[in-house]
């Protein structure tokens, strides 16, 4: 007989897990343009951060949590009741509110890390569902490391968490160690030792490349929650990836037997505005979301396909929104016709000033035939605030070229206190570039350490757009924090990226001390 469908709670944690990414740290503004896509595609529970980390965070999880229409918006708390007040007073204007609270179970967390026995585990976890189901109805408690539990001390804390008041138990494989065929067991263990109203959760990570492969079989052995991020960014490996995970769920329907609510076809815009505004870009094999996963390159897969698509496809390019765009957009579109594209790519068009976005269009468009998606879309953070204005590049000017000493000019706009001052300053380098950045470190009076610099071109021809990503650090200890900038001409997108990385590595800043 087949099992009942039921469907299963995708909850994204892009903005909390995801965004632990060595580099990948998001300002408020970009967490929320992410949050709303997610909201729009039907994820069920939008994990927004970890409100106590910092003020900046707090304020990101509140206004995610203010802003949500169809998401669950949730905050991770350790259990201590002063981390889980914070985070109830961050989620507490959701819709639909949830606290994440999370106690370390295995040996080597209780002994190393939190030095408390088992009995002491017990305790705190109880301690911490009760305080928290005081405050919100919907509690999750994470088990941390539970694969690397004593299986019955497992089922002990989770079987306690869930009658202190936790409505859903969440499994993580924090340091991605377990195999399928062992977490198949342990998560039916789990299933069986808790109350039937209970969702069990599971939560990978992916050190050893198991993630989906572990969550998936989670699913049937009974779990109904996953928890996963967007093209699978986090903590060192990343965690499970939201694509492969609803997309198996989605094509092998036949084994799975479950529903997902979200709408695949906007997997594809939530990969790509999550790669632009975290910094870290897809791999281009990567499952689902890479740019080759639908191209078929050997002669004889190409001629498979001309006669019949499913020779070698599993899923469409449509299904996940990665659609060839019939419409080329350029200096003769009009505004209906940029508002069609921007809504086809996962962006919320009531949230943008399109006066301002058509001008700069326009501007682009007198530059270059052919607009791209992602060029539009670059367009587009900008008036969504994805990109902060402290410093502009009002003008720039560089020589470079055989037996020449780069050098280059730089004229800043620089925004403070709502005062618009304008400093130019010119340096040599050891190329245009590097002169250019000089410059821009004179007029902002600090270098920072380029720690990564990469080009690539966003559209096709000559006329291409370069967009140019760079990661900076104000030392060698300090985080990495990366900005973005494309433009026609290369030198152009390497200042503005440069730009942008200084201006987001100040609001984080700003955001951090106010903590
Ligand atoms: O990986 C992990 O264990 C976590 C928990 C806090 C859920 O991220
Ligand atoms: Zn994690």
């Amino acid at each position: 007989m087949k099992s009942q469908m039921k469907n299963i709670v995708i909850f994204d944690t892009t903005l909390r897990d995801g965004e632990q990414s060595p580099g990948a740290s998001m300002n408020i503004a970009e967490k929320l343009q992410i949050a709303r896509h997610l909201d729009r595609m039907k994820v069920d529970v939008i994990e927004a951060g970890f409100p106590i980390a910092s003020q900046g965070d707090f304020e990101a999880v509140r206004a995610v949590a203010a802003g949500m229409e169809y998401s669950a918006v949730c905050g991770l708390a350790r259990a201590r009741k002063k981390d889980i007040q914070r985070c109830w007073d961050a989620v507490k204007d959701a819709k639909k509110p949830r606290i994440h609270t999370f106690l370390a179970t295995s040996p080597i967390h209780r002994k190393a890390k939190l030095k408390m026995s088992k009995a002491e585990v017990l305790k705190e976890t109880v301690k911490a569902v009760e305080f928290a189901s005081s405050l919100c109805n919907d509690v999750e408690f994470s088990a941390e490391d539970a694969t690397r539990t004593e299986i019955d001390f497992l089922k002990e804390v989770v079987s306690a968490a869930a009658e202190a008041g936790a409505k859903t138990i969440n499994i993580p494989d924090t340091v991605g160690y377990t195999m399928p065929s062992e977490f198949k067991n342990i998560i039916r263990e789990v299933v069986d030792v808790l109350p039937g109203g209970i969702t069990v959760s599971i939560h990978c990570h992916n050190d050893l490349g198991m993630a989906s492969a572990n969550s998936l079989v989670a699913v049937q052995s009974g779990a109904t929650q996953v928890e996963c991020t967007v093209n699978g960014i986090g903590e060192r490996a990343g965690n499970a990836s939201m694509e492969e995970i609803v997309m198996s769920l989605v094509t092998r329907k036949d084994i799975f037997n479950k529903t997902v609510s979200i709408n695949t076809t906007q997997i594809y815009p939530a990969s790509s505005l999550v790669s632009r505004l975290s910094g870290l870009s897809i791999q281009k094999n990567k499952a689902i979301v890479g740019e080759n996963a639908f191209r078929h390159e050997a002669g004889i897969h190409q001629h498979g396909v001309l006669q019949d698509k499913l020779t070698y496809e599993i899923m469409t390019p449509e299904s996940i929104g990665k659609k060839e765009e019939a419409l080329v957009l350029g200096k003769h579109s009009g505004k209906h016709a940029i508002i069609e594209r921007l809504k086809g790519l996962g962006i919320d068009t009531k949230k943008i000033n399109m006066e301002e976005l058509f001008v700069s269009f326009k501007e682009l468009a007198d530059k270059k035939k052919e607009i791209y998606d992602d060029e539009l879309l670059t367009l587009a953070d900008e008036q969504l605030g994805a990109v902060n204005k402290i410093y502009e590049i009002d003008y720039i000017h560089t020589v470079s070229g055989t037996n020449t000493v780069p050098s280059a000019t730089v004229r800043l706009k620089i925004n403070k206190n709502d005062k618009v001052e304008i400093k130019e300053e010119a340096a040599i380098g050891d190329g245009p570039v590097d002169a250019c950045y000089r410059a821009i470190g004179k007029l902002i009076g600090r270098n920072f350490i380029l720690a990564d610099y990469r080009i690539k071109a966003i559209s096709k021809g000559g006329d291409s757009m370069g967009e140019v990503t760079v990661r900076l650090k104000e030392d060698d200890a300090s985080e990495e924090i990366h900005g973005r900038g494309a433009s026609t001409d290369i030198i152009e997108a390497s200042a503005l990226a440069y730009v942008a990385a200084v201006n987001r590595l100040m609001i984080l800043k700003k955001q951090r001390e106010q903590a």
